[in-house]
């Protein structure tokens, strides 16, 4: 069953401003999907829709079967959420924050507790746990309000730039927690970034939007392919004969584009065969910003 439905889902503001346009896309249980694009782009437009803080203005979405603006409370015992903003109690310490949300989703004390201290544990709180939060860095307070999106066990996780103030120790400690979830408890994981090299390390599938609109989704591997296939092949070689057209930097190092791997062997052959020795080689394929800059260049020229 897929876990994150969104069905033609579109949100147009009072003010007339679109900030969804007809986005459509399902998930599977534990997949960690990238929600991708630069600020204004329609990112947590779309994670207020996934979870009932508003209400499409066309199409639908569902969480776990339920569509989140018609049930926001049998929705919510699925989803946890993290925005920027959370909203926390300042004069309660960690501690006391965890299992006071615990006792908001009927979980008793004593299990509040024990969740609650492990996820302080895995989020490298502990030592935090019993001070206010009034005392915390916005780190600490990332990585709490990430404890409390989790403490009641939810299926899909909405993660809104989840990393953007956390010093890479703690960024780590919150990679860490959301791949177990994903592998180990099948949770999805809906994560929106305008970070495109940190997406591409953690999220197993990745959306780009722009202007609201979805202009691909994929792989990494499938947006290779559809959007720039190739790679960009890398030799470090001596006498390289001059009827490859291989492009020569300093070191010995020359490079070509090609449309695929099949072209390797037959260009290491030719240096081998006419004397010359191939020290390494190496293909190197487009990243994911590679993938965005050219996808929103096409764009941009498609609107001119
Ligand atoms: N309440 C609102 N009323 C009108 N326009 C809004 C509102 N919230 C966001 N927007 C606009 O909608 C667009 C998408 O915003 P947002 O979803 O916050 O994007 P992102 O999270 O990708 O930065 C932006 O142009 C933003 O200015
Ligand atoms: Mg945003």
């Amino acid at each position: 069953m897929q876990t994150v439905i969104l069905e033609n889902l579109s949100k147009t503001y009072p003010n007339g401003k679109q900030a969804v346009r007809q986005i459509s896309l399902s998930l599977n249980p534990g997949e960690i999907y990238g929600f991708l694009g630069p600020n204004g782009a329609g990112k947590t437009s779309t994670v207020k829709l996934l979870t009932g803080m508003l209400t499409p203005s066309a199409g639908r979405c569902a969480v776990l079967g339920t569509d989140p603006a018609q049930n926001p409370a049998k929705a919510h015992e699925n989803i946890g959420v993290v925005t920027e903003h959370a909203q926390m109690y300042d004069n309660l310490t960690g501690l006391e924050n965890l299992i006071f949300y615990a006792s908001v989703f009927g979980i008793s004390s004593n299990d509040g507790k024990k969740r609650a201290s492990a996820l302080l544990e895995q989020l490298g709180l502990q030592e935090a746990a019993s001070r206010k939060l009034a005392t915390y860095s916005t780190g600490m307070r990332q990585r709490l309000s990430l404890a409390r999106a989790l403490i009641h066990q939810p299926k899909a996780l909405f993660l809104d730039e989840p990393t953007s103030g956390l010093d890479p120790e703690s960024a780590q400690n919150v990679n860490q927690l959301i791949r177990e979830l994903s592998e180990n408890e099948a949770v999805t994981v809906f994560l929106c970034t305008h970070q495109l090299r940190y997406a591409q390390e953690i999220c197993s599938r990745f959306g780009l939007i722009e202007n609201g609109r979805l202009l691909a989704s994929g792989t990494l591997k499938e947006l290779q392919e559809k959007l720039l296939p190739g790679a960009l092949l890398k030799i470090r070689a001596d006498r390289v004969p001059d009827d490859l057209a291989l492009t020569r930097n300093p070191d010995n190092l020359y490079e070509t584009q090609i449309l695929s791997d099949e072209d390797i062997p037959a260009i290491i052959r030719r240096i081998v065969e006419t004397g010359g020795n191939v020290y390494s080689v190496a293909a190197e394929r487009p990243t994911l910003e590679d993938i965005y800059f050219s996808l929103t260049a096409e764009n941009k020229e498609e609107q001119v």
